[in-house]
């Protein structure tokens, strides 16, 4: 996994270019008005639940979207699916996304989403995992573009919101046909795209490749935003990309994980050019602090406290006896633990090292 990697000395800034592009695009999605260049959240499965997007949110990630939600599970109101439709005032705009390989049961779960109350409904064209993928949902619809056109349209018809897809550039390097799905989609109803630089069969292998999203903003006929994404990790290669790629806004995932200050660092750059140093420990453990409360108060102290396990070690990596500090909030078992262990690193005084 890709990580940014910005724990180097606290006061380091770098200069600014001598005269930075100005992108006045401020897209829009209907009436949910973006801000220039917005930076979206990726959506992450067992990862982008509220309470990691509380903590983007804060650090100013622009749209979010849910974890994708089966539309099977949604039909047969599995708990885990509907608990996945909570969205919150405080996050908007926010998507739903719904996957699936049925075009009625995809109609159907738009509708059930948008009595959720998100800004909007976003279908995933892009998993690549087996037990998706394989049954025909995900990125297999990127075989079967009339089933995804009327998959699409059955979305479209059933939520009075804007429909927005993210997929990938195509099923392998012999059928890369995002160009192709882009217009279709757009011909439906749809009202942004994101585009993972990666066909299903890289999986998250090699590098993403950006050169054919440019190509779909060049389309003359595309009028939706188009949003890139595939592995942005810093606040230079979010600039490179955007000058490169000429893209309406980026999406941005595992470089969140644990190290949700990538929005505000990205933000900061694009506008100044110039590099916000990078979280100081008290601010890392603030964050991981609020991450945690959200948590608890989502899905209750086990849970809270068992999913939280999987993010501590991304917000304290780099920093002086990290593995020491993540065995023991790992370990703990009540949240009053988690607190005190919590405190205890902010009164370490332990430097970031890596
Ligand atoms: C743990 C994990 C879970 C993911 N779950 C989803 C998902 O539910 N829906 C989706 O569209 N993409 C999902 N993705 C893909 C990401 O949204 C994104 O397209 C991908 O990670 C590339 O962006 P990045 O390089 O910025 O991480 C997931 C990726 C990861 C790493």
């Amino acid at each position: 996994m890709k990580r940014a990697r910005c724990f180097g000395k606290l006061s380091m800034t770098t200069p600014a270019p001598a005269v930075l592009p100005s992108y006045p695009t401020m897209p829009s999605i209907r009436h949910i008005q973006l801000p220039d260049f917005p930076l979206l959240l990726a959506p992450m499965e067992d990862v982008s639940d509220p309470p990691f997007r509380a903590v983007c949110k804060v650090n100013g990630a622009d749209l979010m979207y849910t974890e994708f939600i089966s539309s099977e599970g949604l039909i047969r109101a599995a708990a885990k699916s509907r608990q996945k439709l909570d969205v919150f005032d405080y996050e908007r705009p926010i998507g739903i996304q719904l996957f699936g390989s049925d075009v009625a049961t995809m109609g159907e779960c738009a509708a059930i989403s948008t009595e959720a109350g998100p800004d909007l409904i976003d279908i995933n064209y892009g998993c690549p995992v087996k037990q998706v993928a394989l049954r025909g949902a995900g990125a297999a619809l990127l075989r079967d573009i009339p089933k995804m056109v009327a998959m699409t349209a059955a979305v479209v018809r059933n939520t009075p919101l804007p429909v927005t897809v993210k997929t990938r550039l195509g099923w392998d390097d012999d059928t890369r046909n995002v160009e192709e799905v882009a217009e279709r989609l757009q011909d439906v109803g749809i009202e942004a795209l994101t585009v993972h630089g990666r066909t299903r069969v890289q999986l998250y292998k090699g590098e993403a490749d950006w050169r054919l999203i440019a190509k779909i903003k060049e389309n003359p006929r595309i009028r939706i935003p188009i949003f890139g994404n595939g592995d942005i990790d810093s606040p230079e290669k979010a600039a490179r990309y955007r000058d490169e790629y000429g893209v309406d806004g980026i999406m941005i995932g595992r470089a969140a994980i644990g190290y949700p200050w990538i929005f505000r660092e990205v933000k900061h750059y694009l506008a100044t050019g110039q590099k916000l140093a990078p979280p100081t420990l008290d601010e890392r453990v603030a964050m991981c602090r609020l991450h945690f409360e959200k948590s608890l108060s989502w899905k209750g102290p086990k849970a809270g406290i068992f999913e939280m396990r999987r993010h501590y070690a991304h917000y304290f990596r780099g920093l002086e006896g990290a593995k020491n500090w993540r065995a023991r909030l790992v370990g703990a078992e009540v949240g009053e633990e988690v607190f005190g262990i919590l405190e205890e690193i902010a009164v370490s005084e332990a430097v970031l090292v890596g």
